[in-house]
């Protein structure tokens, strides 16, 4: 191997040393989730080849429907996290309750989304896995619903696998946020992005333009003021949108930009998870030196979550331009209110 390549293994060792009083269970966590990503990576690819395509024909709890890669990757995640001995419960999109998981000792609990994007999965455009960890704060042996309903704040560490061009894993454990690629002949994911930043010059947004008509009067007038001409603010930006947050999110983090989905008249809470889709890449938007709110001045990392499948309108991405959306809701909320 390449002396000068650092793997994923290699790198969560190391950083293990900047934590002398640390056990070593996070780092091993981490690699058992990498484990499990390059097995669903695995699938992935190949899902063109075989009968694993295409919807299962069941609905999960918020009734979306359920294809056959969002339970395969579900199941290969539980396995891994449950084989660990660290992880003493999990909460999952495609799962009501949270999973408890009988290990005694065990201190971490993680939520994700196994599978994210999944309307992309037919049709070969990336899509990715996000999870979280983070303490166990109740008292006894297995976890309870105070242990998945704390706030973003308290997340221990956070990432995403992105399943597009090359398969990548991206993470923070609150110091800076690393991206590893995986190198398919060798099967290791190695550092390829290290210390990630948000590029100060972003210039481009990504929302879904088609509910245009049913925003909030504030985000309307933010995405005309983004395709007006103007020099000096690099205006009008690009629109940019795959529909998969993780695949969108991560080329906002690498080029610049605004992620948002509002919420509607009809959706009030919009539609993305806060939980194991919003905390986590609010924590890795921020730990990249960009900002995550609901739009209205609130942190997403100090969202008091009350259940297992809460939902936000969520802005996240560059500094500069989710305090600019937010200026513009808050000048049209009192217009509305009215
Ligand atoms: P999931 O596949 O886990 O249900 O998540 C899909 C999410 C997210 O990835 C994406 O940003 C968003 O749904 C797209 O929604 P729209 O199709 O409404 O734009
Ligand atoms: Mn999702
Ligand atoms: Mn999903």
């Amino acid at each position: 191997m390449n002396s000068k390549l650092i793997t994923l293994n290699d790198f969560i060792l190391n950083r293990q040393k900047d934590f002398p009083y640390a056990s070593g269970e996070l780092s091993s966590l981490l690699s058992d989730i990498s484990l499990a990503a390059k097995i669903v990576n695995r699938e992935v690819n190949k899902a063109g080849l075989v009968d694993i395509l295409g919807a299962t024909g069941n609905s999960n709890v918020q009734n979306e429907e359920v294809q056959k890669l969002d339970i395969y990757a579900n199941n290969e995640f539980i396995s891994a996290l449950s084989v660990s001995g660290l992880c003493c419960g999990i909460a999952s999109e495609e799962n009501d309750e949270f999973i408890s998981i009988n290990k005694p000792g065990a201190t971490y609990i993680v939520t994700m989304d196994p599978l994210d994007g999944s309307s992309n999965i037919d049709v070969n455009v990336s899509i990715g896995t996000i999870f979280s960890i983070y303490r166990k704060v109740s008292i006894g042996d297995s976890c309870t619903m105070e242990d998945f309903l704390q706030k973003g704040t308290e997340q221990v560490a956070a990432g995403y696998v992105l399943y597009g061009s090359s398969t990548m894993m991206v993470y923070s454990t609150g110091n800076g946020v690393n991206g590893f690629t995986l190198d398919p002949s060798i099967g290791t994911f190695c550092l390829s992005h290290p210390d990630i930043k948000i590029p100060k010059e972003s210039k481009t947004y990504s929302v879904n333009q088609g509910n245009f008509i049913k925003f909030p009067e504030g985000v309307k007038q933010y995405i005309k003021y983004c395709q007006e001409n103007d020099k000096p603010t690099n205006r009008p930006y690009g629109l940019r949108y795959i529909g998969s947050m993780v695949a969108d999110l991560h080329r906002n983090l690498l080029k610049g930009g605004l992620f948002m989905y509002p919420s509607t008249e009809a959706a009030p809470k919009g539609k993305l998870r806060l939980l194991y889709e919003c905390n986590p890449m609010a924590y890795i938007v921020e730990q990249a030196g960009g900002k995550a709110t609901d739009g209205n001045g609130n942190r997403i990392l100090e969202l008091q979550p009350t259940e297992l499948h809460q939902r936000t309108p969520v802005f996240l991405g560059a500094d500069f331009m989710v305090k600019d959306v937010e200026s513009f809701i808050k000048k049209y909320s009192s217009v509305e209110a009215v």
